[in-house]
């Protein structure tokens, strides 16, 4: 009988190739060391073994060229592999503004997939190849973590807050999706399956639709039916403050601080409407809690629909690097002239919006 134990997954992201040369190379240095030492303690051991009862060893001078040598070239070769594993550990952990997004809450013991377009699944996700996915991850319940093997992709799912990853998969296939965080009894039966498809069969799958209608407006229904609307009026006239354009704005904020609008912040704004109040507004919050009254999935939805307000105008979205360079310059003072002052201040505004067609 022939038994075969794969050294490692499938490779099924664009990630998975460079995690595995990384990890690979951290063996090859591992077996290298580990035998090099063993066999020079053997050797050592014989060379410099002990030949008669009264032997005294010559006195050891200490060897300033080989200690050098033996300092200098690990330290060398281990910023080398921090290097290594930082630059693809940042890539991971920061998402690109054109992915795919996908909304996930993870449960005793299930895995719950809400897409854009409406559809929703329980522990079997359908994505296309060759696109960038970005998973919006949270949880109802306990801490889980969100793994798959074969897009050498790990992260923890917190409960009360949201946390991301991304991915790009490379080849359409079937691969299985696990709970990496003990959760409780059934931990190890949380597990699903991520359906890669090719583009056309995946909106053809998309399109087997739902009775629904897409994601955000789920989210508008929520709006209107909460009563939402009644205060958070788009002609600035109710009691609280606008919410179109607000998805990735600055707030400011009645202590005189700035806060982006991002996902966390609406989450918190709607179960805890004391935490944050907006500038011009009553302190206390004469808006009441959510919390209790609406799921994970509906805050969720609700999010989907105020970021949605954006892009029926223009969207708003993160400075570029020179749009980041150009607000330290303005903020900080920098010692600037007055023209290049303008010229950022410019690069910052026309980084703001970008209209989509
Ligand atoms: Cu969820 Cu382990």
């Amino acid at each position: 009988m022939q038994v075969s134990v794969p050294f490692s997954p499938e490779q099924a992201s664009t990630f998975a190739s460079e995690v595995d040369s990384l990890y690979g190379f951290l063996w090859a240095l591992t077996i290298l060391f580990g035998v090099g030492l063993s066999l020079t303690i053997l050797y050592f051991a014989v060379k410099y073994r002990r030949r008669d009862e009264d032997e005294i060893p010559r006195p050891i001078r200490p060897a300033m060229r080989l200690e050098v040598t033996w300092t200098v070239i690990p330290f060398i070769v281990s910023m080398g592999i921090f290097v290594w594993g930082a630059s693809i550990y940042y890539r991971m952990y920061h998402s690109p503004t054109d992915a795919l997004d996908i909304y996930v809450v993870g449960k005793q013991w299930m895995w719950k997939f809400q897409h854009l377009d409406g559809q929703r699944e329980i522990n079997e996700l359908h994505i296309p190849y060759g696109r960038r996915i970005k998973l919006t991850m949270t949880t109802e319940d306990v801490i889980h973590a969100f793994y798959v093997p074969a897009f050498r992709v790990k992260m923890d799912v917190v409960p009360g807050k949201y946390s991301s990853i991304w991915f790009e998969p490379t080849k359409p296939g079937r691969y299985q999706l696990f709970c990496a965080e003990y959760c409780g009894t059934n931990h190890s039966g949380m597990i699903g399956w991520v359906n890669v498809m090719e583009p056309s069969d995946y909106q053809a799958w998309l399109s087997g639709g739902t009775a629904e209608g897409s994601l955000a407006s789920t989210g508008q229904k929520l709006f209107n039916d909460l009563a939402c609307i009644s205060c958070h009026r788009s002609d600035g006239q109710g009691r609280g403050p606008r919410l179109d354009e607000l998805f990735g704005s600055q707030v400011a904020l009645a202590d005189g601080s700035k806060v982006t609008a991002d996902e966390a912040y609406i989450r918190e704004s709607i179960l805890d409407p004391q935490a944050k109040i907006v500038q011009g507004y009553p302190k206390p919050s004469i808006m009441p809690t959510f919390r209790g009254l609406v799921t994970e999935e509906q805050l969720l939805q609700l999010i989907t629909y105020i970021k949605s307000l954006n892009q029926q105008q223009g969207t708003r979205r993160k400075p570029g690097f020179r749009a980041a360079v150009a607000t330290v310059a303005l903020n900080t003072g920098w010692p600037v002239a007055s023209q290049r002052r303008a010229e950022a201040a410019a690069i910052i505004r026309s980084s703001e919006y970008e209209h989509c067609s």
